[in-house]
């Protein structure tokens, strides 16, 4: 591995294809900051896969927490070179449902998590990539959104999760005409199915119907694989603004 994405920050590292990040980024020889909720398996994680994987707990929404964890990451590990932003969350709801309309608040959460939660991140870090030492071709950084492939086709009940990643689509090319100037690269990735803790929670028939039309191959997508495509991105200096799905060719399809 090049000297330079030797330290990786993930936020909700601590469970599916973050947790893959995480250990895809180790098994690569990096140092790894994990981030997740004070909740989470992070703590426990960390703890198992070693030294060289340091766990703060904190919410992408809050401003505090997350200026701290990101000056503690790079006091630990020195200056940071990638950002994976995978902490998310994709409560389902309809608009006009049996118990009455969507209710607000939760609206506001998953736009908070999703998209706030997102950018929170990416400030503090591409404020903290953009005094790292450059090399020779003026390189500072790489960060990684995770949109959905709902961010195209989302579906019932996902009013507030589509719209939310597709504003992570949407302020994917302006972070890349902003952040150029300090050599930091931003690109996103819209996962279709992968089988993580996310889509464990939804009900089987749900799944089954999610996977089942899969064009190729036909089958859920292995977090490892997710985990390959932030390498590739990171490893490819000419990737930048750009939105890459990752779904085997699937598109959500309407279901009543
Ligand atoms: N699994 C899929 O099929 C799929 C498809 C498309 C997009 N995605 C997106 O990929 C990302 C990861 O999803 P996953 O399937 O691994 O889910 P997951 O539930 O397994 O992991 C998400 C992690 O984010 C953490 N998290 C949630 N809210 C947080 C907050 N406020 N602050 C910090 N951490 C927080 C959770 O604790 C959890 O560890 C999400 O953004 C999700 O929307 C997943």
């Amino acid at each position: 591995m090049g000297m330079w994405h030797d330290t990786v920050v993930v936020t909700g590292g601590a469970s599916g294809l973050g947790l893959a990040c995480v250990t895809h980024w180790l098994g690569l020889g990096a140092k790894v900051l994990m981030l997740d909720l004070p909740g989470s398996a992070g703590a426990a994680e960390a703890q198992r896969l070693g030294d060289a994987v340091h766990f703060i707990a904190c919410d992408v929404c809050d401003a505090v927490g997350m200026t701290d964890a990101v000056e503690a990451a790079q006091q630990r590990f020195g200056p940071l070179r990638v950002l994976v932003n995978c902490a998310g969350v994709a409560p389902a709801a309809r608009t006009v449902g049996r118990e009455g309309p969507h209710d607000l608040d939760a609206f506001r959460r998953v736009m908070e998590i999703n998209l706030t939660g997102a950018f929170n991140a990416t400030r503090l870090v591409a404020q903290a990539m953009s005094r790292n030492e450059a090399d020779a071709e003026g390189h500072r950084g790489v960060i990684i959104h995770t949109a959905s492939a709902a961010a195209f086709d989302g579906q019932i009940g996902q009013a507030a999760y589509a719209a939310s990643k597709a504003g992570v689509v949407g302020m994917t090319l302006p972070l890349a005409r902003e952040l150029a100037r300090f050599g930091i690269r931003v690109m996103t990735i819209a996962p279709g199915i992968f089988m993580t803790p996310m889509l464990a929670g939804a009900p089987p028939a749900l799944r089954e119907a999610l996977t089942k039309d899969v064009p190729h191959p036909p089958r859920a997508g292995h977090p490892a694989e997710f985990a390959r495509l932030t390498q590739a991105i990171v490893e490819n200096p000419y990737l930048n603004g750009e939105v890459i799905r990752l779904d085997g060719a699937t598109r959500l399809p309407f279901m009543r």
